[in-house]
């Protein structure tokens, strides 16, 4: 595949390599693709068209306005529920799974989504973006269950994320098929190939972390952080940088492009609360995990590998450390010596 190719002929030159491809997996990328696109035109209209506060306040128009958030599971449920290449969705927005309703429009995918993610960043004009994992659907059954969509992230069949910043960008990994980059061209709509083959490089001296969490933390993340702060004189030898856009679409994206660490680890907050992490794992750390690792990166809890994490809820959580390998490394091996 060529930079300047369309997303388009990307996927079924794609599907070609799949086993028993039938053009469902073209048909469901490209249904992503619509609901991408439609996200990134409101995304960018913001309060021209009242996308942005909350949900059931004012617009100038004196208009009921829905919170984007609303607006995008709206967008991803009305283009992935028609076209029959899915049998059911998962999405932040919903607390249980919709299965399609028409088993005749039923397809052979299952999808798991985070339709706006980093939603605070909204409302300051500051990135924000869509997450999406593909697994396949469970054949012969009548319809999906919530266990169907549970399964490890390893299964995961394709991920990927869309940036809605300065550029709109889709990026994809596709099992086995490394990472491709696709900026969209607004004046004719179509996502263009622009890099091939993304690889993180190895190592690197930018981490991302909310400090603000430091007094929480455990030890190994103690540890990692005062040491990277501590700079050449430290144990490390350099000088780190420090980023944090509160959005994890950028902050992968970032990433991707030169290379970082980016931690939302366990710490004592979040234990206090009950939850076993702050970001989902079955819509935001497993296919990120997917696509930093087919682009030679690494992601972990700290402690194990998170796409071998063996899910019991749709929304469940857990603990992020992914980015370059060398750096997640350094992170895991200080918890597992603890
Ligand atoms: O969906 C969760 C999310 O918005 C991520 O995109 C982001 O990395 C994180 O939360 C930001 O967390 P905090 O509010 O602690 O900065
Ligand atoms: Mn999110």
């Amino acid at each position: 595949m060529h930079i300047g190719t369309t997303l388009t002929n990307y996927i079924i030159e794609t599907q070609r390599s799949l086993p028993e491809a039938t053009g469902e997996f073209t048909g469901l990328l490209n249904d992503i693709s619509v609901a991408c696109k439609r996200i990134s035109d409101l995304v960018n209209k913001g309060d021209l068209v009242g996308m942005l506060g909350s949900a059931d306040s004012e617009n100038v128009q004196g208009e009921t306005q829905k919170k984007l958030d609303v607006v995008t599971n709206e967008v991803f449920i009305e283009a992935l529920t028609q076209n029959g290449h899915i049998a059911g969705l998962v999405s932040e927005e919903m607390d249980d799974i919709y299965p399609l309703p028409n088993p005749s429009r039923r397809g052979r995918y299952l999808l798991l989504c985070d339709p706006l993610d980093g939603s605070s960043n909204i409302d300051v004009n500051v990135s924000v973006g869509t997450i999406f994992s593909i697994v396949r659907a469970p054949e012969g059954k009548e319809k999906p269950s919530t266990e169907d969509f549970l399964q490890h992230g390893t299964e995961q069949v394709a991920a990927g994320y869309c940036l809605y910043g300065p550029s709109t960008i889709l990026v994809l990994a596709v099992k086995g098929q490394g990472v491709q980059m696709f900026t969209l061209n607004r004046d004719f709509g179509e996502f263009i190939l622009t890099r091939k083959d993304v690889q993180i490089p190895e190592e690197t001296k930018e981490f991302a972390i909310n400090v603000s969490n430091q007094r929480h933390w455990e030890e190994p993340v103690r540890r990692y952080i005062d040491e990277c702060l501590q700079g050449k004189e430290g144990p490390r030898g350099k000088d780190f940088n420090m980023r944090w856009v509160a959005s994890m679409v950028a902050e992968v994206h970032r990433i991707l492009c030169r290379g970082g660490i980016f931690m939302y680890p366990l710490d004592a907050k979040i234990k206090a609360k009950g939850q076993s992490g702050r970001l989902r794992l079955m819509y935001e750390a497993n296919p990120m995990s997917l696509i930093v690792e087919q682009a030679g990166g690494a992601a972990t809890t700290g402690r194990q590998r998170i796409l071998e994490l063996d899910p019991s809820e749709i929304h469940e959580r857990a603990p992020v450390v992914l980015g370059s390998r060398a750096e997640v490394d350094v992170v895991t091996r200080y918890h597992n010596e603890g």
